[in-house]
């Protein structure tokens, strides 16, 4: 949540900040600003709004400058206003400074401040940190970059920041702590910081990932230097990176949830690539391999994560238990975190996060952590933070998810955990050959059925126009689909604002078929399988009061298709592999009911794709 970037090169800094700020406007769209140094001023333009009403802030005549910090805010202190955009500046309007985190102590260190004639503007823990650090550069008589190192000792919480100085143009500096950032090192003595990779990925492919408590400068004429927080200098480790810019561009779609809804039958395919070996019917996954016998003799494995990443989490209890038979429980990290779990060291917990950055699941994963267990991350996000502190993972393959709602890296989620659990059960020998086998060349398949669903798409187009206006809307599924049913109703909530709840199919009958009569939408998974019979009398008791039923079901189906109001068909699968399949229509019908309310389905009200604070 929030997004920074920061320029320091030879070309105008205004094209380079407002750029990315575009980019990273997914991390949040409530406030925007930038500060750059022009004829030795420091100007700050800033507002409420988003990005484009940042350009009209600055108007017509852009400025030249070659320095420069921009910040896109999800706010946590303080209402989204001009005051409480970023950037924040020191009293004395010499500093400028960006933030993405939340200073946990910032009250305690605002009153001192104000005991010592400090006066604030805004409501934000930034502000104080930047008044903090002025504080510390005049008291102790230092430069900028050890008086930003002093001050962050004082601080509790999460920060990435960007810090100007009106009296130097030819440095910024930058520090970290449980807040992604990451310095590009142009070809030409340029440096670009961003809270990920996708602003700078046009310029340059060397980056620097800051670790915490790590402060850095970027300087034109000494380059990149990088101290701990104790002062002990840190040999920055260049990496490449992978990213490609189309990745990270619409590609002839309206929206970029349009495009990741339609990416997955590519992104499906890249998250089995390289892993299943038809041949030899074995899975190759290096997390498991390299650990195999704590995979083997584990009592029980724990799931760690949050939203659409906890939803898959549930379909990989389901998968782990029925294939390795280990028990499995799945955890809201937020909520793990913060009362005191049971975690034996023998115990393997998996990490579930597309950002990689969510700070619930990186605390669960450091609780974790410290308990003894052995930690396997699935994030989608290379080198985010979830991947660097876990022991041993596997990348979902998904490729850079923009739209906030998260759809691709949902399925992606699924097929590597669905792998995780085969593979699992094959080293654990509780498996048989035949049935991987089979299990193998179905997952293989589903980039094809996935293709096909998509054909469903002007159907569920017509079904969304009848419903557009509902105000609440109820999703059914059981066994596999349970999750299913609770990623539907996910779905529709957060991009169309229609309240919609997800339940098991049989526990409707304990107390939600209430809310049922003739105006509310009843979209029930109902393919074939375990427990096709008992969903079908569940449809059956909706309709009884009237609901209207739009089912997902499997390509052929009569029975229900003489029932429901509407039916979807998607190809037949195994029942384990129907989440991956079965999600498409719901994604789709969340995305056209949004676009027909005239909802902005890339970034949705009061939401922010990476939730790096608590
Ligand atoms: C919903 C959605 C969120 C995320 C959640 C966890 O569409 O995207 O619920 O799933 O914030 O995020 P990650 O997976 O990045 O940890």
């Amino acid at each position: 949540m929030c997004g920074i970037v920061g320029y320091l090169g030879n070309e105008p800094v205004y094209e380079k900040v407002i750029k990315g700020l575009s980019r990273l406007e997914y991390r949040g769209y409530d406030s925007a600003g930038m500060a750059y140094i022009e004829n030795g001023d420091l100007i700050v333009k800033k507002c409420k709004g988003k990005v484009v009403d940042l350009e009209n802030v600055v108007g017509a005549v852009k400025p030249l400058s070659h320095i420069g910090i921009g910040h896109t805010r999800w706010a946590t202190h303080g209402v989204p206003n001009d005051a409480n955009a970023h950037p924040h500046c020191s009293g004395d309007g010499s500093i400028a400074l960006i933030h993405n985190g939340i200073i946990e102590n910032y009250a305690t260190i605002k009153q001192e401040l104000m005991n010592r004639g400090h006066v604030f503007l805004s409501d934000t823990d930034t502000e104080v940190l930047v008044h903090l650090i002025e504080d510390v550069r005049n008291a102790e008589g230092v430069s900028l970059f050890e008086a930003v190192r002093l001050a962050l000792s004082e601080v509790h919480g999460a920060y990435a920041i960007v810090v100007i100085d009106k009296s130097n143009a030819d440095q910024l500096i930058v520090a970290k702590k449980s807040s992604p950032l990451v310095i590009g090192i142009g070809a030409h003595d340029d440096f670009y910081i961003a809270s990920d990779a996708t602003p700078i990925i046009e310029y340059t492919k060397n980056v620097v990932y800051l670790n915490d408590d790590e402060v850095a400068r970027v300087d034109r004429k000494t380059g990149l230097t990088i101290v701990n927080i104790d002062n002990q200098s840190q040999t920055p480790y260049i990496q490449a990176l992978e990213l490609r810019l189309e990745a990270i561009e619409k590609g002839g779609y309206d929206s970029f949830m349009l495009k990741e809804i339609h990416e997955q039958p590519r992104s499906i395919e890249d998250s089995i690539r390289g892993r299943v070996n038809l041949k030899t019917g074995l899975i190759k996954m290096s997390g498991i391999d390299e650990h195999e016998e704590r995979w083997k003799t584990a009592q029980r494995i724990l799931i760690v994560a949050c939203g659409t990443s906890w939803h898959a989490g549930l379909v990989a209890e389901y998968l782990l238990e029925d294939f390795a038979r280990i028990p499995v429980e799945v955890e809201y990290a937020s909520e793990f975190r913060y009362r005191n779990p049971i975690i034996y060291p023998t115990d393997i917990v998996i990490a579930i996060s597309q950002s990689g950055e969510t700070a619930d699941t990186l605390a669960a994963v450091e609780l974790a952590k410290e308990r003894g267990a052995l930690i396997f991350g699935v994030c989608n996000v290379v080198g985010s933070s979830i991947s660097r502190a876990t022991h041993c993972g596997a990348y979902t393959h998904a490729g850079p998810e923009i739209g906030v709602a998260s759809t691709k890296a949902f399925t992606a989620q699924v097929v590597v955990l669905y792998q995780i659990a085969l593979s699992v059960a094959q080293k654990r020998g509780v498996i048989s050959n035949e049935r991987t086998t089979r299990l193998m060349a179905e997952l293989g398949s589903l980039p094809l059925k996935v293709e096909q669903v998509l054909k469903t798409n002007a159907l569920t187009e017509s079904i969304a126009a009848i419903y557009q206006h509902c105000s609440n809307a109820l999703y059914l599924g059981r066994g596999y689909s349970f999750p299913v049913a609770l990623e539907g109703a996910l779905k529709l909530k957060e991009i169309s604002y229609i309240h919609a709840e997800g339940y098991p199919a049989a526990e409707m009958k304990h107390g939600p078929i209430a809310l049922i009569d003739e105006n509310m939408p009843v979209i029930v998974i109902a393919t074939e399988g375990a427990s096709y019979e008992k969903v079908v009398s569940n449809i059956q008791e909706v309709k009884a009061r009237k609901g209207q039923i739009i089912a997902i079901v499997t390509e052929g189906d009569k029975t229900v298709k003489g029932m429901a109001d509407h039916v979807i068909e998607i190809p037949r699968t195994d029942d384990s592999l129907v989440p991956i399949v079965s999600v498409i229509p719901l994604q789709l019908f969340s995305y056209h009911v949004a676009i027909m309310r005239g909802c902005n389905v890339d970034q949705p009200r009061n939401l922010a794709k990476s939730v790096t604070v608590e």
